[in-house]
């Protein structure tokens, strides 16, 4: 593992990766200064020394590697950073490690090839197809989400119907039994069928991009399934651990130190619609400890916004708590006579330009 890492670092410059993330990155005497991608400031303090291959910040503290860096600046675990690192400095990475299989990593692979292309095909049915007709009046007459937005979280539409999804996966090479167990397919009394229909969909992405899950709006008022159908768990979702749209709020977290978090997903697409975009809720599930952690990668402070009704008073009387424990500071948003944040944002957005001077203030 040491040689591996070793190898990694030898072959990238960490000048190289800091400028992705820090653009304002400047070559001043031996090291480059910047503005500090981890704390919000307006001097550099944020220095990398390129004969050392580390960086620092004056300002916070912050300091490391290359690898150190990726974690802290992704919001990864040490072994999703190496292997991240890996892949830019195009190094193979030795997958024989303790309770980590090659066929886990197949496994793994092959779910989120046929999640990336389930999120495609969904997409392209919403915003190009005839049979996404109902669902794209739906997201955008209805619901009031641009199609600005749509592109962002990528949103889509599960059409009618049970074997839509199912045979574009099949003629792709995947097998039926392999897409019920990604949660893709559903099966029941001998029968295999689309698990998602007439829905809006929402893919879950992880931090990095990938998608790795859906959840499923009705458009259907009469439908006799649940308003919204969540992945299951799987090789490749922990609902625990994830929270939706964190991937698309990432560097609005970073800039702003604090993370809106409400309970549903429309509410978050809403809010990114009209600007405000460090926003999560999670999926499936109350608040969990996890989900904290991996906030606390990027923020310093949650501001939760629940629903007004008494089930949202109670999770949020008892994720303040939570909050705490994690060491992060907890606010309240008050929204007065409204339901949820959608809701305040729809009945508040200006006609043109989606904009919300109503939502900025309660925030
Ligand atoms: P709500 O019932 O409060 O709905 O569920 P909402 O967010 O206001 O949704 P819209 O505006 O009617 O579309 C809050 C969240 O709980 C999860 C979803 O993530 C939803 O956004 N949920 C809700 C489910 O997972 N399944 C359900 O059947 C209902
Ligand atoms: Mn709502």
């Amino acid at each position: 593992m040491a040689t591996q890492i070793d190898t990694v670092k030898a072959k990238l410059d960490i000048v190289n990766i800091v400028q992705e993330y820090v653009p304002s990155l400047k070559h001043t005497g031996r090291n480059y200064f910047g503005l500090c991608p981890f704390h919000g400031e307006k001097t550099p303090s944020f220095s990398v020394n390129p004969e050392l291959q580390i960086y620092k910040c004056f300002g916070c503290g912050e300091g490391g590697d290359v690898i150190s860096f990726l974690q802290k600046v992704e919001g990864l675990e040490f072994r999703e950073a190496l292997q991240m690192a890996a892949e830019k400095a195009g190094v193979e990475l030795e997958t024989t490690g303790k309770g980590y299989s090659k066929k886990d990593a197949e496994k793994k692979e092959r779910a989120l090839s046929a999640h990336s292309l389930a999120q495609q095909y969904y997409n392209y049915i919403l915003t190009k197809h005839a049979s996404g007709k109902k669902g794209l009046d739906y997201a955008v007459e209805k619901r009031k989400l641009s199609l600005k937005i749509i592109e962002k979280y990528q949103l889509g539409f599960a059409p009618y119907g049970y074997n839509n999804l199912k045979n574009f996966l099949i003629k792709k090479g995947y097998k039926e039994n392999e897409l019920v167990e990604m949660g893709l397919l559903a099966s029941k009394n001998g029968r295999i069928y689309d698990k998602f229909r007439a829905r809006l969909m929402h893919p879950l992405h992880s931090m990095q991009g990938a998608v790795i899950g859906f959840s499923g709006r009705t458009i259907d008022p009469e439908s006799k399934g649940p308003k919204y159908l969540n992945s299951p768990e799987t090789v490749i979702y922990h609902k625990k651990q994830e929270v939706y749209g964190g991937f698309q709020a990432k560097e609005s977290m970073r800039k702003n130190r604090f993370v809106i978090l409400v309970e549903g997903n429309i509410d978050v697409v809403s809010s990114a619609k009209v600007g405000v975009e460090n926003i999560v809720c999670p999926l499936g599930t109350a608040l969990t400890p996890e989900q904290l952690k991996l906030l606390k990668r990027y923020v310093t402070e949650i501001y939760f916004c629940f629903d007004t009704d008494s089930a949202g008073q109670k999770a949020l009387l008892r994720s303040l708590e939570l909050t705490e424990k994690a060491g992060l500071t907890g606010k309240a948003i008050y929204l007065g006579e409204y339901k949820d944040a959608d809701e305040l944002i729809v009945a508040t957005q200006t006609k043109i330009g989606n904009q919300s001077e109503e939502w900025r203030s309660r925030i």
